[in-house]
């Protein structure tokens, strides 16, 4: 169907007809958590990285800088670690999504893993950018699991391997590093299958996650609920930028929305037109 005026109301009659939707989440989804977001400019990680003397902020996740000054990486890794926090109602939001049968997969760059914690089925979830349960050697490739490197960084040393004292990297996707073999799997079939696109949280600033909304069906509407606009220029995504609003019911717009709010509100908004309140509530009390 060709959709005028499409909000988030129409897209929440769209939605209850999909049985396989997609969704693209980011930091944005846990910092209501207590874990800060990155680009955020006053509270995100980035911008509180002075102290460590970078070249420039991101380069705490560049390999090449890693493997020379490591510690910078485990002094944020503590702050970063899993388990210290709980899910937030967008969590459990996708966990609903999931329980009426709508959803077919989210792709997180999230590596906190509170999806897992929120009772996502894993088999739903992709980790784009890894996860800090595993760690490796840079070196033989030797595996650790979380608890040991943990316990290290928990005492500011730099993890090394036991067998020829490389430096331990938890298998979280940094920057000169593809990502894992599972992404890869999943994001062709998975798109194409996509019959609604939720993005969430995300700034969609990090290259390959922030071409992927452009991979669904030209006709498969796409939700952002965001803080603020995203995108890079030229990404389609754009369309919905900060005009969203004077884009919204005209015909180049008949499937994007841009829903401004934060990502729990905005759920929880959604949530409502859906007529999902009581399973809502029931798992926030859980
Ligand atoms: P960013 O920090 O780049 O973007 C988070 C987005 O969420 C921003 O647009 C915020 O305005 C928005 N936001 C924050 N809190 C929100 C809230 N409560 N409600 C609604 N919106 C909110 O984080 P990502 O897009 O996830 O990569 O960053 C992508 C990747 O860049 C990360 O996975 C990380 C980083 O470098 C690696 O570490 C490899
Ligand atoms: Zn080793």
């Amino acid at each position: 169907p060709v959709l005028t005026a499409f909000d988030l109301k129409t897209a929440a009659e769209y939605m209850s007809k999909c049985s396989n939707i997609v969704v693209m989440a980011g930091a944005g989804i846990s910092t209501s958590a207590g874990i800060p977001d990155f680009r955020s400019p006053e509270t995100g990680l980035y911008s509180q990285l002075e102290k460590y003397n970078l070249p420039f902020p991101e380069a705490v996740f560049h390999l090449d800088f890693f493997r020379t000054n490591p510690k910078p990486f485990f002094l944020l890794a503590k702050e970063l670690y899993p388990q210290k926090f709980t899910p937030t109602p967008t969590h459990y939001f996708l966990r609903l999504l999931d329980e009426k049968n709508k959803l077919l997969r989210i792709f997180t760059q999230n590596i906190d893993s509170l999806e897992r914690v929120a009772g996502v089925p894993t088999d739903k979830i992709v980790e784009a950018h890894g996860t800090f349960f595993t760690s490796h050697c840079l070196n033989c490739r030797k595996e650790y699991d979380l608890e040991f490197v943990k316990e290290i960084i928990f005492k500011d040393e730099i993890p090394r391997c036991k067998e020829c004292d490389g430096i331990i990297k938890p298998d979280i996707v940094f920057f000169g590093e593809g990502l894992p073999r599972r992404f890869h799997e999943c994001i062709n079939s998975d798109f194409d299958k996509a019959d609604f696109l939720i993005i969430i949280g995300t700034s969609l600033q990090v290259a390959p996650f922030n071409r992927l909304q452009t991979f669904v069906d030209k006709d498969c509407p796409r939700l952002l609920i965001n803080r603020e606009p995203v995108g890079k220029s030229k990404s389609p995504m754009d369309a919905i930028n900060a005009s969203g609003s004077l884009l919204y019911g005209t015909k180049a717009n008949r499937r994007d929305v841009f829903h401004q709010s934060t990502c729990d509100e905005g759920v929880t908004e959604l949530v409502k037109l859906l007529g999902w309140e009581d399973d809502f509530n029931k798992l926030l009390e859980s």
